[in-house]
């Protein structure tokens, strides 16, 4: 809150709800509902940064007492109370707090507008590349069906080619997430194209497979919670992922 918008000692113990029931209740017929004036009467309206700046505290509590001298705004001496009073101007002041608090509200509103539009002419692709399925993990492997069950509901989004790219996906800052997650989680294994690597990288991948399902890195934490309950693996999951993977490397092994 800026220093200058904080009330002055006057108004510092009218209370808000009363401040409102008091000007609501006396002064809405010729300032209007909104405090906004009405051309009929030729009332000001309370919320412009002008009218408010025009008056001081000190002049805004004397014109609701003594009314105000060549118009209809009458003196309220006789019919309020000085805390009355005290709380009808602290609510016509309110008005310009409100205005501004709206005013800042909307051009913080309309400056994340603005960057969310500029960011989004920027593109990034959300590819899939079009795959051999002899290339694939499954094709290239002995995978039991529940393995391969367990790779295609919470592996495939980011590990291979089969990417299934959600709405939010194509709209920034959520797009570069996304794309940089699955780029790099392609970069570092790619499930759709397991057949170009060679036996070491295999065996490398095999292990680590094994080793990030049973530790719980993988899938990433954060991708878990917008896929529950897929992406949730559970102890006789990951057993049967290591169970394979072991198996896989031992067969290389053989050969
Ligand atoms: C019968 C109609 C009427 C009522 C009721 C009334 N006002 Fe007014 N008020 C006016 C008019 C007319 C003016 C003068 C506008 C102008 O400056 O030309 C005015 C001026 C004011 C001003 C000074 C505005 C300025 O720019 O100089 C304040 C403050 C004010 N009124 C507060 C109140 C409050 C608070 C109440 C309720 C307790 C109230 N008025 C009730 C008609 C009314
Ligand atoms: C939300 C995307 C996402 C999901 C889902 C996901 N991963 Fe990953 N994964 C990544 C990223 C990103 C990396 C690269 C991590 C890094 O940069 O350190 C990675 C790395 C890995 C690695 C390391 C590869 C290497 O370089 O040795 C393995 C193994 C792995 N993930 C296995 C899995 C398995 C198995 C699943 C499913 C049970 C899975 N991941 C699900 C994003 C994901």
């Amino acid at each position: 809150m800026m220093l200058d918008s904080l009330p002055s000692p006057a108004f510092a113990f009218a209370n808000d709800t009363r401040s409102e029931a008091v000007f609501k209740g006396h002064c809405t017929p010729c300032h209007g509902e909104d405090g906004k004036g009405k051309a009929s009467v030729g009332t000001p309206d309370f919320t412009s940064r002008k009218i408010q700046a025009s008056l001081t505290d000190a002049e805004i509590i004397d014109i609701i007492t003594n009314g105000k001298k060549g118009t209809i705004m009458p003196a309220w001496k006789d019919k309020l109370s000085p805390q009355e009073i005290s709380a009808a101007a602290s609510y016509v002041r309110s008005l310009r707090d409100g205005h501004r608090l709206m005013a800042k509200l909307g051009l913080v509103v309309a400056v994340l507008v603005v960057v969310l539009a500029l960011v989004n002419t920027t593109r990034v692709d959300r590819r899939n590349m079009p795959v051999k399925s002899t290339e694939s993990i499954e094709a290239q492997t002995q995978m039991p069906q529940n393995v391969a069950a367990i790779f295609h509901r919470a592996c495939r989004d980011c590990h291979t080619e089969l990417t299934r790219w959600p709405w939010y996906s194509d709209v920034a800052p959520f797009l570069w997430l996304m794309a940089a997650d699955v780029y790099g989680a392609r970069d570092h294994m790619n499930l759709s194209t397991w057949g170009r690597y060679t036996p070491e990288q295999r065996n490398d991948r095999l292990i680590a497979i094994c080793e990030m399902v049973a530790g719980g890195k993988m899938p990433i934490w954060y991708y878990k919670p917008l896929h529950y309950p897929d992406a949730w693996l559970s102890e006789s999951d990951k057993k049967a992922v290591c169970d394979w993977s072991k198996s896989q490397v031992e067969l290389n092994a053989a050969r």
